[in-house]
Parts: structure tokens; C-alpha cells; sequence
């Protein structure tokens, strides 16, 4: 227990997703049985962070606080912080800096989702380290996200944005364990030639000072991308996939808090009946 507080930035217009976000926030869309944002909480639950906020657009933030409250049902608290135009992913540090108020932090972006066994583990230990720690993950096509460059002896040297020519598969995930010098890191950062203050050249502040470790996340780690139809589908499918085969749930809040001792039974069976008879609402009650 490091004092950790939580972000989840589920701002963004979700363009690519047309025409289903026209009306509704892309985080709040269906993954299999659950609210994408769902997954991403559930991970930073899993890290042990009770102390969260939710940046959203100033007009879904009510879609938001109808979906999730005050987080009182798993024991923990979720403030609500607009994000009035999305001007990248470094700017959340500015918006949520009162809300950190100098603590260490963990964002996560609310469209990402992980899976993977020893996920508790890799988190705790983020938890614990001084300094940043971010997740490389291989991909195939680098490219379309933040890379790292490592030398010859495996250390982190660079991480750039969208490089055409990706110097290694190593993509940085949407998951992101920074000391408590963030938002004050934050401020000097400056528009990118796409005019936002990007993740990566807050990053790269971190590793300037030799204060960010690059954790990779093995080949035994699902992350999953839901920026496309199809890969929301994919990861739709991948959930069920799983949750079918082991009749265990992935990303539950509920289960989560109940196994944390956040919650107590009446608690879990106060939420169980909130989900009637659905097979999510019976797997709850065989939690008990
Ligand atoms: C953002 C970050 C990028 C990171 C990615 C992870 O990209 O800028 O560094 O690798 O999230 O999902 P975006 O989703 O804004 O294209």
C-alpha cells in the first residue's frame, strides 16, 4: 500500500468507432457482458487503488457517474474530472492535479484491457517502485502506438510516438505507475506536431532522468485493442471465449472488491440481485 491514487482516462470522441459513439462514449460500449470500463478499473482495483477519477468529455460525464456512482458499491471512491477537449493523454496529469495532490498515480487508458496470470503481481510491484514504470508489449504493428528503443544491454534509450520505422515490436500499454512529480513533469511538456501534449514525451522526461523502468509484458499477457469494429468484436469474442471455457469472470469490479475485502457478503448479494437472474448476477452468488 504505497497512498497510490488511480486515473482512468475515458475522454476522447471515439471517431473511429462512427457511427456507434455519434451518441455514446466508446468506453461505455459493451465488451461481452460488460461496460469496457469495467476491464480497466478491475485492473487498477487489482493493484489495490481505491482512490480513483474518471476523466471523461464534459457531456458523457453524467453517462458516466449513471454507470459507475460513487464507487461506494465496491468500496471504493471514484471522482468525476471533465477533460473540456482532448488535447492528449499527458494532459490528464494537469487535470487531475488536485485530485493527486502529490501522490504517486496509476493511469490507465479506459479503452485498454488486460488478461494474463501474474497480473496481480506485475501491478504490486509497479506499485512499489520508485520513480515510472510503464508495460512494453510485442506487437505487430508497432507503428500505431508509443515504442520503446532499448540498447544493446535491454535498458530503455527512447520511446517515440507513432514512428514510421518502430525500432523494436515494443509497444508502451495505456497502463501507466508515475511518482508523484507527474503533473509538475506535465506542464513542461509541449504540443506535439499533431498539437497534443503526448504520454510519451512526459515519458521521456522520466527516462531523461534515469527514473523509468520499462517492465515487458511476456507473451503470456493478453492486451487487447478496441479501437477498430473489429477488434471491438475480437474483444468481445476473447472474453467470452474465456469466461465460457473456465466459468470464471474477467474484469469484475464486484468480484474483485468482494475478494479485496472491500465489500461484504450483503454487499455482493445486494449487487447480485441488481442483475436478476442474468448468469453474471448467479455467478456473484457463487462467489459467497
Ligand atoms: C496512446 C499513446 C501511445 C500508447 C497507446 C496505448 O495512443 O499515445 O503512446 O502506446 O495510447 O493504447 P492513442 O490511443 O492516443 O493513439
Amino acid at each position: 500500500m504505497t497512498g497510490r491514487k488511480g486515473i482512468i482516462l475515458a475522454g476522447g470522441s471515439g471517431t473511429r468507432l462512427y457511427p456507434i459513439t455519434l451518441g455514446l462514449s466508446k468506453q461505455l460500449l459493451p465488451i461481452h457482458n460488460k461496460p469496457m470500463i469495467y476491464y480497466p478499473l478491475s485492473v487498477l482495483m487489482l493493484a489495490g487503488i481505491r482512490d480513483i477519477a474518471v476523466i471523461t468529455t464534459p457531456q458523457d460525464q453524467d453517462q458516466f457517474r449513471r454507470m459507475l456512482g460513487d464507487g461506494g458499491q465496491w468500496g471504493i471512491s471514484l471522482t468525476y474530472i471533465v477533460q473540456p477537449s482532448p488535447d492528449g493523454l499527458a494532459q490528464a496529469y494537469l487535470l487531475a492535479e488536485d485530485f493527486l495532490d502529490g501522490t504517486p498515480s496509476a493511469m490507465i487508458l479506459g479503452d485498454n484491457l488486460f488478461f494474463g496470470h501474474g497480473l496481480s503481481r506485475l501491478l504490486q510491484e509497479a506499485d512499489e517502485a520508485a520513480g515510472g514504470t510503464v508495460f512494453g508489449y510485442h506487437v505487430a504493428d508497432p507503428e500505431r502506438y508509443g515504442v520503446v528503443e532499448f540498447d544493446a544491454a535491454g535498458a530503455p534509450v527512447r520511446i517515440i510516438e507513432k514512428p514510421e520505422r518502430p525500432p523494436s515490436p515494443y509497444a508502451v500499454t495505456g497502463l501507466y505507475f508515475l511518482d508523484g512529480s507527474a503533473p509538475e513533469r506535465a506542464r513542461a511538456v509541449r504540443p506535439s506536431a499533431r498539437g497534443e501534449l503526448e504520454i510519451t514525451s512526459l515519458l521521456e522526461s522520466y527516462l531523461g532522468d534515469g527514473r523509468l523502468d520499462v517492465q515487458r509484458m511476456g507473451r503470456g499477457y493478453a492486451w487487447l485493442d478496441t479501437g477498430t469494429h473489429a477488434s471491438l468484436l475480437d474483444a468481445g469474442n476473447f472474453v467470452r471465449t474465456l469466461e465460457e471455457r473456465q466459468g470464471l469472470q474477467t474484469g469484475s469490479p464486484d468480484e474483485i472488491a468482494y475478494l479485496q475485502c472491500w465489500i461484504d457478503d450483503d454487499d455482493l448479494r445486494a449487487r447480485a440481485a441488481l442483475f436478476g437472474k442474468n448468469a453474471y448476477g448467479r455467478y456473484l452468488l457463487g462467489l459467497l
